[in-house]
């Protein structure tokens, strides 16, 4: 028999969305951050005149983190920044969570260069390359020294270096160099099918005529609690903005292309085609736990989303933030313009027979089946496949057709 474990009782729903205290309201697209979508393209003219002029300009080299920093500041999806952060919009930032004039902002979109590549000076243009192909033009505003200490304590909360976001904090250039940008050419895009640009989901989304859209952010492979959760929350919505990020990941994660894939499938086979949209993003996750899902939702909300979801340990990495400190950041950020959409974890529940959580499942633990993320990667690496109330037959068989479907060493 078949049994679908996503459809529960209509009254397990109704007090999901009572629990998660959504405010649908009448909605509308949401307005950009700071009210403005940025645009930041260089036109054809003055890119060929860049180019050609390109060996009077000072060039530096820049990482794949700032090179998709960068294209997401070009396209507007960092709204309303226009380049790297100066000094004292990094310091608000780091002190307050907000740009210097007030505006929510909690992840420092920055540029770091080493001291020995510092052969220009404030007021000068400079060409930012990746792999040698210049990629953007700089006005160099401000060049200033930070403390890396600080900047991991306040970012992630710890100065361990075992967490991935302070490590690369510590691999960073000492000096930062803040600034606008103008784009001019976008590093190559293996999945430029699903990239999908804040002025083209702000057409879609008005195409479909929908006026509350909910984004699900993600890093990994669909399993059955992140579909519950999508599809509890388009219950109450008009549409469904799937937005997985692609970019450098950390060890044992999986690939771009094995996530991108994965969720092909789940569509394919499961996602109602009118009220569900997957594109993807590139940006490089942090892995900063509370401070993250604030920066997400702002990202989401510059796509003109008006719900986010936030589940349990959103963004976060090993045990450096409590379960639901991703949720309860949004307090100090009632005037976000987009809502949250809060959700208990999802777990298998072999009483239930379905996916329930805390709020309204009465079994103990030992009837309970949590979506442990390395139980089911260690499944995958044995090739079990796991339980149907874990992820789908043809999701796992998609992963499976991967010969190594992990992030391994750099
Ligand atoms: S994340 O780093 O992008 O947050 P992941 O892709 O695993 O990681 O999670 C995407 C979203 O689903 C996040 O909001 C996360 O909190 C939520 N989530 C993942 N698993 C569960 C679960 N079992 N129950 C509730 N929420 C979950």
């Amino acid at each position: 028999m078949e049994r679908d474990y996503l459809y529960r009782a209509k009254s397990e729903i109704q007090e999901l969305y009572i629990i998660s205290k959504i405010n649908i309201g009448e909605g509308m697209v949401s307005k950009p951050h700071g009210g403005k979508l940025v645009k930041r393209l260089m036109s054809e003219k003055a890119k060929e005149r860049t180019l050609e002029e390109k060996n009077s300009y000072i060039r530096i080299s820049i990482s794949e983190r700032a090179a998709l920093d960068l294209e997401n500041i070009a396209y507007g999806i960092y709204s309303p920044l226009d380049g790297f952060l100066r000094e004292d919009d990094l310091i608000s930032v780091l002190n307050d969570m907000h740009l210097s004039d007030g505006l929510a902002w909690t992840i420092p979109i920055v540029l770091d260069v080493n001291e020995g590549n510092i052969n220009f000076t404030e007021g000068d243009e400079i060409l930012l390359c990746y792999n040698e192909l210049p990629i953007a033009k700089m006005d160099v505003d401000n060049i200033y020294k930070y403390n890396k200490k600080e900047y991991a304590q306040k970012v992630f909360k710890t100065t361990d270096i075992n967490h991935p976001g302070v490590a690369n904090t510590y691999k960073m250039g000492d000096y930062l160099i803040g600034g606008d940008i103008k784009l001019i050419n976008e590093i190559p895009n293996k999945f430029s099918k699903y990239t999908l640009r804040p002025e083209d989901t702000r057409k879609l989304f008005k195409k479909n005529t929908w006026k509350t859209i909910v984004a699900f952010q993600t890093r990994n492979v669909p399993h059955l609690g992140h579909e519950y959760l999508q599809k509890s929350a388009l219950t109450f919505v008009d549409g469904l903005f799937i937005n997985p990020v692609l970019g450098k990941k950390k060890k044992g994660d999986y690939k771009d292309e094995v996530i991108l894939k994965a969720y092909e499938t789940l569509f394919k086979h499961y996602y109602p085609k009118d009220s569900a949209v997957l594109a993807t993003v590139r940006y490089e996750m942090r892995y900063a736990g509370p401070r993250e899902a604030i920066h997400h939702a702002i990202m989401r909300k510059n796509f003109g989303c008006t719900h986010f979801i936030v589940g349990r340990d959103h963004a976060g990495v090993g045990n450096y933030y409590g379960p639901y400190e991703a949720q309860e950041i949004f307090k100090n950020f009632p005037d976000l313009g987009i809502t949250p959409m809060f959700f208990k974890e999802f777990f298998y529940c072999k009483k239930c027979k379905g996916i329930v959580n805390e709020k309204i499942c009465p079994h103990p633990m030992e009837d309970r089946e949590y979506f442990s993320g390395t139980k089911i990667r260690n499944m995958i690496v044995e090739g079990k496949e796991p339980p149907e109330y874990f992820m789908r037959k043809e999701v796992y068989e998609t992963i499976m057709s991967f010969e190594n479907p992990f992030v391994g060493d750099e």
